[in-house]
């Protein structure tokens, strides 16, 4: 069985929910604190054993090419103030090899996967979505990963959703579970309020297998008018099994603004420089809020 070795990061996208700030910024490029979001998703790939990533851009994502090329300038500034620890950081990502693609026009998650497909060829591969950064013991990619060696099928990763939520989502109509491991008899791409088969929602985690692409190549448009990967998945578990796996990991959801603003206060009441400060403000600020409702 071939391994996992190669991811493809999807960063194509409008990012509409954060007009106007992605008009001329990518929203992968958002920071949530100190860091851009896609640094979180290309760290959990390499953590998690890729060796090789490929990332899906469009119109106006310059900046992610450059985020992860060398600036010397910027090198030979930092050295010569010797603030060797930021020269550390900016070079976070520079042991992996990072590829680029473009997607012509966003016609959907689907299709920005299958833009990589002579990245991929025949080979298992990763997919990672900068909408959830997902913190975990063992990197959820990894712990997917492993449930590929496991069983030589696709996995994808999953999470529970509250009710109110599940329109939002990829949702999985399970069949049995073991250890975390679902069967799936269907995978719905948004279903209307009041009709999910389930609570089990898909978090931008896959494992896929390279027949996906044949699937992708014929799906017609789905939800909001996009091909979409959860129907080529649909598809694709007909013929071959899908597992859904109920990853262990706290997830944030960054994709849209709620998600956005609470990440960056937990991360930011971790980060040492910060934390004491934000914390008084916090505090100081609930009291405030309290004082007027
Ligand atoms: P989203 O639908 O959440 O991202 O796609 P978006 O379209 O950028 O955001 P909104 O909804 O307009 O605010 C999930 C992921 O798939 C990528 C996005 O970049 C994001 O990482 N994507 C989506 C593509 O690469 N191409 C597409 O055509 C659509």
């Amino acid at each position: 069985m071939k391994k996992v070795r190669k991811a493809i990061i999807p960063a194509a996208g409008l990012g509409t929910r954060f007009l106007p700030a992605t008009k001329a910024m990518p929203k992968e490029m958002l920071p949530i604190v100190d860091r851009p979001t896609i640094e979180y998703i290309v760290e959990e790939a390499i953590e998690s054993g890729i060796q090789d990533i490929i990332i899906v851009t469009g119109k106006g994502k310059r900046a992610i090419e450059d985020h992860f090329d060398r600036n010397f300038e910027l090198e030979e500034n930092l050295a010569s103030k010797d603030k060797i620890e930021l020269l550390r950081k900016i070079n976070q990502s520079s042991n992996v090899d990072i590829h680029y693609i473009r997607q012509k026009e966003p016609k959907g998650l689907g299709h920005a996967v299958w833009c990589a497909r002579n990245f991929v060829g025949d080979e298992p591969f990763a997919v990672l979505l900068g909408d959830d950064i997902i913190r975990a013991e063992i990197p959820c990619t990894l712990q997917l990963i492993e449930q590929f060696n496991e069983t030589g099928s696709s996995v994808i990763g999953v999470q529970t959703v509250e009710d109110y939520e599940t329109h939002r989502y990829g949702i999985i109509d399970p069949i049995s579970s073991n250890n975390r491991r679902y069967e799936v008899s269907k995978f719905v791409e948004k279903p209307k309020q009041g009709t999910a088969p389930s609570n089990l929602a898909i978090m931008g985690r896959y494992i896929l297998t390279p027949e996906i692409f044949s699937f992708i190549e014929t799906q017609e448009k789905g939800a909001g008018g996009e091909i979409q990967l959860t129907d080529a998945i649909q598809k694709l578990n007909a013929v071959q099994k899908v597992f859904a796996y109920d990853f262990i990991g706290k997830r944030y959801d960054v994709g849209e603004k709620i998600g956005f603003v609470k990440t960056t206060i937990d991360m930011a009441l971790e980060n040492d420089e910060i934390k004491e400060e934000l914390y008084s403000y916090l505090k100081k600020k609930i009291l405030e809020l309290d004082l007027y409702n």
